[in-house]
């Protein structure tokens, strides 16, 4: 009889020398699976964060009415000295800035600098129009995801950006004509609001994109017909206020929501959801958005004068 091979060559043999092996605790296997457990995380975040393109960095969105000197600020803040002659705006464009978080010497001068003290954080100033028919541009970036794209207003224009790197929305407007403008800015303001307001009630299922806040910044208070910027926040609560109503009966009569198609809110919104703020509240006001995680603050500046530094600080708040 031929002797049987013997029993160490057999492959179940082989499996169970190595499990034995990988298993009993010895410095080379321990060290190895030390190593994985602390450079894979390691290699995979670099991986990662090398991978994703610099358009990821955080985003400030400039919205309001035209005229109100959102391309003047852009450029201020872009050159740090002073503004430039300024056309009115037909496509969104976006610049890289940097804020020092240093706090004393966070002023936008430094806005354009790398040398600037402190550390620093870039991030995307997105300059859009305010024409009427371009406002679409603005809201869609308000969105918090990519898709909703295929409305009228918007379905050219493409995000710039992360949608949910958004940290902030900047409503620049006119103080010196606001009597006049009102109505057309709290529209404007009331579209701004409610996106946003839809954004955060619908992260609440979802991932949650970061809280959007907003900065009422009522410009060109060198002029002395601006509204100083505690009757621009009472008079825009007031007309959002009376927009509110108005929609709501307009609801009311036609049944579902016609201006879905401008927000992009998805079919079948009742008026719950295209009521700003406490529902059922008889006046707006802008602590109402709190309970949705946007925080509204209004604060007066001149572009022209270089008056901008209160709304730099609120901007390098959000970075
Ligand atoms: P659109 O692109 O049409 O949405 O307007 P915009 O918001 O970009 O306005 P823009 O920056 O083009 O400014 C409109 C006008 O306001 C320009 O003629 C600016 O010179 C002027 N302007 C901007 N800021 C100030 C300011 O602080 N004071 C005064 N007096 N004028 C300003
Ligand atoms: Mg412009």
């Amino acid at each position: 009889m031929a002797p049987s091979p013997p029993a160490s060559t057999s492959p179940t043999e082989q499996i169970k020398n190595f499990l034995e092996y990988i298993l009993t605790p010895s410095a080379p296997v321990i060290t190895v699976g030390l190593l994985i457990v602390f450079l894979v995380p390691l290699l995979l975040h670099f991986w990662i964060t090398r991978k994703t393109p610099y358009t990821s960095l955080p985003t400030i969105l400039l919205a309001g009415p035209s005229g109100g000197g959102k391309t003047s600020l852009l450029t201020l803040l872009e050159r740090g000295d002073k503004a430039v002659e300024t056309h009115t705006s037909q496509v969104a464009q976006a610049v890289e800035l940097t804020v020092s978080s240093d706090e004393g010497a966070s002023t936008y001068r430094e806005a354009a600098k790398e040398d600037a003290p402190g550390s620093h954080k870039k991030f995307h100033l997105v300059d859009t129009p305010g024409h009427g028919k371009l406002r679409g541009i603005a809201l869609s970036q308000l969105q918090s995801s990519k898709k909703n794209k295929n409305n009228s207003s918007s379905s050219s224009q493409s995000q710039i950006g992360d949608p949910s790197q958004l940290r902030g929305a900047v409503f620049v407007l006119d103080a010196a004509t606001l009597d006049e403008s009102l109505s057309d800015s709290a529209t404007y303001l009331y579209e701004v609001l409610l996106s946003l307001q839809k954004r955060a009630g619908s992260s609440r299922t979802s991932r949650s994109p970061k809280a959007v806040d907003v900065l009422i910044a009522a410009n060109k208070m060198d002029l002395f017909t601006a509204l100083p910027a505690s009757l621009v926040r009472s008079n825009l609560e007031a007309e959002l206020g009376r927009i509110r109503q108005s929609r709501s009966k307009g609801l009311l009569d036609s049944g579902v929501g016609a201006d879905d198609d401008v927000v992009g809110g998805g079919s079948g919104a009742g008026e719950e959801d295209n009521w700003l703020g406490e529902y059922g509240s008889e006046k707006f006001t802008f602590a109402q958005l709190r309970e949705f995680d946007i925080e509204v603050e209004v604060l007066g500046g001149s572009v022209l004068e270089g008056k901008v530094d209160k709304w730099w600080g609120w901007i390098a708040g959000r970075i």
